[in-house]
């Protein structure tokens, strides 16, 4: 017998779909995976502007913002960054059923991290883009010089170098952000989302 059984809900009135009616458009997850400094937020920032014009009710979910607070306790070793996704995911479910389309920005470095998270959230809810940008070209980038931390030895366990990344097998859609540019590549994501966001 776990806790949990011990746990009865209230039937609330309103719930997701009362609210989609009031927005007049659908929520869903949109999860951007890829390397540290690939463009996941750059990205979701962007198709979140796009989305905001069309006035879609939006929330941005990222790593490092959740990092810093809610999972703040949290290592980058595989099992807390399970942990982590785990956390995301289950906000990223409240955030649907509020009624926002939610653009995810994290790693998640394992497929069995995105599974778990396709899982939770569910399949019908999640958009999965992969974010492919070469370790050269991150470490070229190193907008946040991480890359320069980690070959002088002052970070372990980064994602790419000593930590694993296993490229989707399946991605819903993929960005390749040496060969377009954020512009078109927001705005093929976009299209994507255009159906999805319609009242069924
Ligand atoms: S995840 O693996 O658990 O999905 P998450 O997306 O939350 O990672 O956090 C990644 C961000 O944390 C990176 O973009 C980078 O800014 C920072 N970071 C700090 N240390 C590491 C590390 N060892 N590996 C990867 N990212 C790190």
């Amino acid at each position: 017998m776990s806790q949990i059984d011990n746990i009865t809900t209230f039937n609330f009135s309103l719930g997701r779909e009362e609210r989609n009616k009031l927005n007049a458009h659908s929520s869903f997850v949109v999860w951007f995976t890829g390397l540290s400094g690939s463009g996941k937020s750059s990205l979701a920032n962007m198709v979140e502007k796009l989305l905001y014009e069309q006035k879609v009710r939006t929330f941005v979910l990222d790593g490092d913002s959740l990092r810093k607070g809610l999972n703040k306790e949290l290592t980058f070793s595989l099992k807390e960054r399970e942990e982590n996704l785990r956390v995301a995911a289950e906000v990223a479910k409240i955030l649907i059923s509020s009624g926002s389309v939610v653009l995810a920005s994290f790693i998640s470095p394992k497929q069995a991290n995105r599974n778990m998270v396709r899982k939770i959230i569910g399949e019908q809810d999640f958009i999965e883009v992969f974010v492919n940008t070469s370790l050269e070209t991150c470490e070229k980038r190193d907008v946040k010089g991480l890359y320069k931390k980690v070959r002088a030895g002052e970070i372990k366990n980064f994602t790419g170098i000593d930590s694993p990344y296993e490229k989707p097998i399946n991605p819903d859609i993929e960005i390749e952000t040496e060969k377009e540019n954020l512009e078109e590549a927001a705005s093929r994501i976009l299209k994507l989302l255009q159906k999805k966001l319609e009242l069924k």
